[in-house]
């Protein structure tokens, strides 16, 4: 297992793209499956969790291209519509990735023959019955590793519309659900306590599904023809985070990203960076495909003149928005006045690490005083950091996010297994490379 050292930055400085948006790509590939005829996508995400969504479609029987010009993958799929895929010739492996195993369980939810889908360790110790339930409930036969882990062995067919009230605010498990629901003779309405990623509602929308969304209740007409149709994937705000949380850190950094995706439940973390004082400004807002996309300009900010030392406290309906920002958030609550305190959160336990107990024991590493709850924890600043040894436990989004600390730190920091970046930013330490200047 290799690792990579990096010491501590002066400023971060550049203009850039981040890769297309891992959320959207998953899910404008199983709707372009779905639907008749041929769609472009691009600026596709070139992380290895969509390429494990393409990986399977094809096993399904999904013709698809992929091609690689000017730094930017597009992605050619000729669907087969609700009822043209085949039986795959083994297991579907969805690797590391939770959004490829529990959004294509409902598609293959609405299929006629039996297949197995499964992944990588990791996916393998992630709760699955929060979507065999639903799946149950609409007549599919799910069965699990003790009930409730990958592998999943699904059958299906025609399946009944249910109305069902999300037990965890989760974006997967919705769009499961609504993937379903395409398969029912009926309507399939799905309730949402908490507001997750409405990604999978706009899109579905987008190649021509019947779906309202009235609140927090969604509502999608089963059997529908999806159409064709050529897409262009905003960049991943989730990648950008990092190096936003870097220019802001360090004095005299200013960043500027082009196309980012900005749909407001996706946008918690700028929310939180802005409670903390910092500038960021979003210039030349427009629509692509019913979701918000803008260039981020970032100054970093006096964020320690913040003259108060209450802790910015996340929790309730703010947690999802911010999910899988939370690590990286972590890093920074370093240096802020105050700290931070996070409740409500006890779903990063079931990420694709624990990551509660991964960020608390790699802070502590690098001498940060931090507490742990169940559900979260409470971390003091400002306080400085100090070089260490950073095992992020094959977690892509903890392997970057102590990158970022580690430019904040004292002497080096060594990260273990940094290639887990790929699975959702593949170029994320080159791009690091580039806009850093010791
Ligand atoms: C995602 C939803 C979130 C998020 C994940 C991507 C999605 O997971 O953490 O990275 O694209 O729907 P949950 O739905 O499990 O909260």
């Amino acid at each position: 297992m290799s690792s990579c050292v990096i010491g501590r930055a002066k400023r971060i400085v550049g203009e850039l793209r981040v890769p297309g948006d891992k959320s959207l790509s998953h899910r404008a590939a199983l709707c372009a499956a779905l639907g008749e005829g041929v769609s472009r996508l691009h600026r596709f995400s070139p992380s290895l969790d969509c390429e494990r969504t393409l990986a399977c479609l094809r096993a399904l029987g999904v013709p698809i291209e992929i091609t690689d010009a000017e730094d930017e993958l597009t992605v050619t799929i000729s669907g087969v519509g609700l009822e043209g895929f085949v039986p795959p010739g083994r297991a579907l492996d969805a690797g590391n990735s939770g959004s490829t195993i529990r959004m294509l369980a409902g598609i293959l939810a609405g299929q006629p023959f039996e297949s197995t889908i499964t992944g990588d360790v990791s996916l393998q110790r992630r709760p699955m019955d929060r979507i065999a339930h639903p799946l149950r409930l609409m007549g599919a036969s799910v069965r699990a590793r003790e009930e409730r882990y990958a592998p999943l062995t699904i059958r299906g067919g025609k399946l009944r519309p249910i109305r069902y009230r999300l037990p965890v605010a989760s974006a997967q498990v919705k769009s499961c659900v609504l993937l379903a629901g395409l398969f029912a003779s009926g309507t399939t309405i799905v309730e949402e306590p908490v507001p997750t990623r409405d990604h999978m509602e706009i899109m579905l929308a987008e190649f021509g599904a019947e779906v309202s969304v009235v609140g927090g209740v969604i509502a999608v007409s089963g059997r529908p023809r999806l159409r064709a149709r050529e897409y262009r994937i905003a960049g991943d705000i989730s990648s950008a985070a990092f190096f936003i949380a870097g220019a802001l850190a360090l004095p005299g950094s200013h960043l500027f990203i082009r196309d980012v995706l900005l749909n407001p439940t996706r946008t918690g973390f700028l929310e939180v960076l802005r409670l903390w004082g910092a500038r960021i400004e979003i210039e030349n807002v427009r629509w692509w495909y019913g979701e918000p996309v803008g260039d981020v300009r970032v100054v970093s900010s006096p964020c320690r003149e913040r003259g108060q030392a209450e802790p910015l406290v996340l929790s309730g309906a703010l947690i999802p928005r911010v999910i899988d920002e939370i690590p990286l958030l972590a890093v920074l609550a370093t240096q802020m006045p105050g700290g931070m305190l996070v409740r409500d959160a006890a779903e990063l336990r079931v990420k694709e690490s624990d990551r509660i107990r991964v960020t608390v024991e790699n802070l502590r590493r690098m001498g940060a005083r931090v507490f742990e709850y169940e559900d979260g924890f409470a971390i003091a600043g400002p306080q400085s950091l100090r070089g260490a040894e950073i095992e992020p436990e094959g977690d892509h989004r903890l392997a970057m996010a102590f990158a970022i600390a580690a430019l904040l730190a004292e002497g080096e920091t060594s990260i273990r297994d940094p290639e887990v970046a790929a699975v959702s930013f593949p170029t994320f330490f080159h791009v690091l490379e580039r806009i850093v200047e010791r």
